[in-house]
């Protein structure tokens, strides 16, 4: 097409991919060309605003790295990862729902025995919190034997990888559930913390006039053969910002109560927190219907 006008850009880029490409990449394309094209279309974007985009994008990949990814970051503020996760993990039984990952996980975290504590270095005025509960199949059965990683921030707000004066692996741990499905473990109740906002995720946030924070919480993810992994968190009942989280992840069903402790207890305060985990065999079930 040699004469390119308003009316024809989205047509011509759309028909640029008539050559054998995967269906589903002509489908995303073609959304995506119609909805960008629609939005440049409707605020009449600027020849500087897109320049500005670009630069931002530029500046986004800068501060890049195998340790931090701006572009999940961006995606999170926008409410984009955890809509992925929606449409990937929508709960198809009655199990427990998921939530954004993050990009604080560390693979093969120190695999404890139940019951042990995932911290490492005290901080003035935190306090201790015994986590327990089961974990079940959409039938009600514990389920033993699964894996079940957690972490959390310190009270400092930050990750042990974010923080040079924490110990390696500080707040983190693997544990495995028992012969009755139940998991146990010893944290530290989680503060709210603002998510990195140094960078372009940082300039977008001002851009929307939203804070950067996210509620306290502690991450989970869960795995067993035989079943669907869940990836999710706990957020405390009291914590700050559980109405407007800078990245849209908190979900009613996975709000919990850290209570005061029994007297004579080890801890400051408990939570119990159950879990329900599907087994392929539904999920199978369910495709297949
Ligand atoms: C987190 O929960 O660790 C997290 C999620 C999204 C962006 C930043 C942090
Ligand atoms: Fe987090």
């Amino acid at each position: 097409m040699r004469n390119i006008t308003l009316d024809n850009i989205t047509d011509a880029v759309i028909k640029s991919m008539d050559g054998d490409i995967p269906a589903r990449n002509r489908e995303i394309m073609q959304a995506a060309l119609k909805h960008m094209h629609a939005f440049m279309k409707e605020v009449n974007l600027s020849y500087d605003e897109w320049l500005g985009a670009m630069e931002w994008m530029r500046r986004a990949g800068e501060i890049s790295s195998e340790a931090r990814n701006e572009f999940i970051l961006i995606s999170d503020i926008l409410g984009v990862e955890v809509l992925a996760d929606m449409l990937d993990k929508k709960p198809t039984h009655d199990e427990t729902i998921s939530t954004v990952l993050g990009p604080f996980y560390r693979e093969n975290p120190p695999v404890l025995p139940k019951g042990a504590s995932i911290i490492q270095k005290d901080f003035e005025g935190q306090e201790t919190v015994r986590v327990s509960g089961t974990i079940y199949d959409t039938e009600g059965n514990p389920v033993p034997g699964v894996t079940m990683d957690v972490w959390e921030d310190a009270p400092n707000g930050l990750y042990e990888q974010q923080d040079p004066d924490q110990p390696d692996f500080n707040l983190r741990g693997r544990f495995e559930t028992d012969e009755n499905g139940q998991y146990e473990f010893v944290a530290i109740r989680p503060v709210p913390y603002p998510i990195p906002y140094d960078g372009a995720a940082g300039e977008l946030l001002k851009y929307m006039g939203h804070h950067p924070w996210r509620p306290g919480h502690i991450h989970f993810m869960i795995s067993k053969d035989g079943y669907k992994g869940l990836i999710s968190q706990i957020y405390d009942s009291e914590t700050e910002y559980l109405d407007n989280d800078s990245v849209f992840a908190v979900k009613e069903d996975l709000i919990g109560k850290l209570e005061k402790a029994p007297e004579g207890a080890d801890t400051d305060l408990v939570m119990t927190f159950d879990f329900k985990i599907r087994s392929n065999a539904l999920v199978d079930s369910v495709a297949a219907e």
